[in-house]
């Protein structure tokens, strides 16, 4: 390997930079000079004026600096472009011209995909799991899946506390995009009473009626956890003519959401207020459990040796607590598996 590249990309997640800084001090002690591009696929691209836009060398010094920080250094975006074979072969053209021999790719499974793409050109890429979302079947962590469960469970421990207080349920979305591992875990962590998923059909009245079922038996300071993704598994729901017959105003488009989500189950239920939480931003931007700063670490060196190694379009990953790798093509066939069960005991308590 002449020079090794490192990019992150898709949505950030707490980790990244602990992979970028254990890549270079990994690249640094087997004297590989390391590339940080820009920007996920669009600092392959050239897409900025001045290189050093699109593309920067990764000093020690530099890297160490901030290892510790929530974000990416790098930064992140997508590039919807890089999907298209044209692209890529653009890419592996600034590969060559600036003598990086292999890639570090973190993100998820659309960066995979990415990855996947210039391994068939011919370079040699090791992809890390970076996203707070969980949604990679073949490892049982990625990087800001542990961090982003914490920012969540520390959140709904102090919405329940005020909820407690004032004998109030409350509605809380939580991340995740099609994927509800991080409500389920939140959940079950929380003693939360009810979790609505993507992965699972159910209906507005199921859950007003699980709800009522709470009230009944006296618990009055319910927790309702929604994934963000749980809209496009919800049956339809006439919110219009339901609200407005209410006395609510409402816009005859207007989508469900987390606060017209509370809004319904307080008139369903014949409460006097239910309130909504929308956790947001603040579980991506977080800084990293030790748990993931760990596997960052470890993932951060295997990526490197594997490079030097030889060894390429893998991606890493973590099985039974141990790291480990395999072929990226393998890896995004690989079928999620959904707790059910858990799902099903937190709502059925
Ligand atoms: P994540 O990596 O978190 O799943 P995205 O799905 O948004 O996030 O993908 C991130 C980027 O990966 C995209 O913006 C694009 O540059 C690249 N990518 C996604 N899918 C493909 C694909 N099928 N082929 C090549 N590149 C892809
Ligand atoms: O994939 C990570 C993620 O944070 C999802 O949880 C979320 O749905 C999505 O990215 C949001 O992306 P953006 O911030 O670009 O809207």
């Amino acid at each position: 390997m002449r020079k090794i590249g490192v990019l992150t990309s898709g949505g950030d997640s707490p980790g990244m930079n602990a992979a970028v800084m254990s890549v270079a001090r990994s690249a640094a002690m087997y004297g590989i000079p390391l590339i940080g591009i820009k920007r996920g696929y669009n600092g392959l691209l050239r897409k900025s004026a001045n290189l050093k836009d699109d593309m920067q060398e990764l000093t020690l010094e530099l890297v160490l600096d901030i290892a510790d920080d929530p974000g990416t250094y790098l930064r992140t975006a997508r590039c919807l472009e890089f999907k298209e074979k044209k692209y890529q072969e653009k890419a592996v053209k600034t590969l060559k011209s600036m003598q990086i021999d292999g890639l570090v790719v973190i993100g998820g499974d659309g960066s995979f995909r990415g990855a996947q793409a210039l391994c068939d050109l011919g370079v040699p890429c090791i992809g890390i799991p970076g996203t707070i979302d969980n949604d990679l079947p073949y490892t049982e962590m990625s990087l800001g899946y542990d961090t982003a469960v914490n920012v969540c469970v520390e959140a709904i421990r102090k919405i329940r506390a005020t909820s407690r207080s004032h004998d109030r349920p409350a509605v809380v979305e939580v991340m995740g995009r099609h994927c509800g591992d991080i409500a389920l875990t939140a959940a079950v962590s929380t003693g939360s009473e009810i979790v609505v998923v993507p992965e699972v059909p159910w209906t507005v009245e199921g859950v007003a009626m699980q709800l009522q079922r709470q009230l009944n038996r006296g618990n009055y300071r319910a927790t309702i956890v929604v994934a963000e993704g749980c809209w496009e598994a919800m049956a339809p729901f006439d919110l219009y003519n339901f609200l407005t017959s209410r006395g609510k105003p409402c816009y005859p488009e207007e989508p469900m959401s987390a606060v017209r989500f509370a809004s319904v189950m307080k008139r369903m239920c014949g409460m006097v207020e239910a309130r909504a939480n929308v956790i947001g931003y603040v579980q991506r931007g977080a800084e990293p459990t030790a748990r993931d700063s760990a596997f960052a670490f470890e993932a951060g060196n295997l990526a490197v040796r594997l490079l030097r190694d030889g060894i390429s379009n893998q991606v890493i990953g973590m099985q039974k607590g141990k790291v480990f790798y395999m072929p990226i093509e393998k890896a995004l066939k690989k079928e999620r598996y959904f707790n059910r069960p858990l799902f099903d005991l937190v709502n059925s308590l």
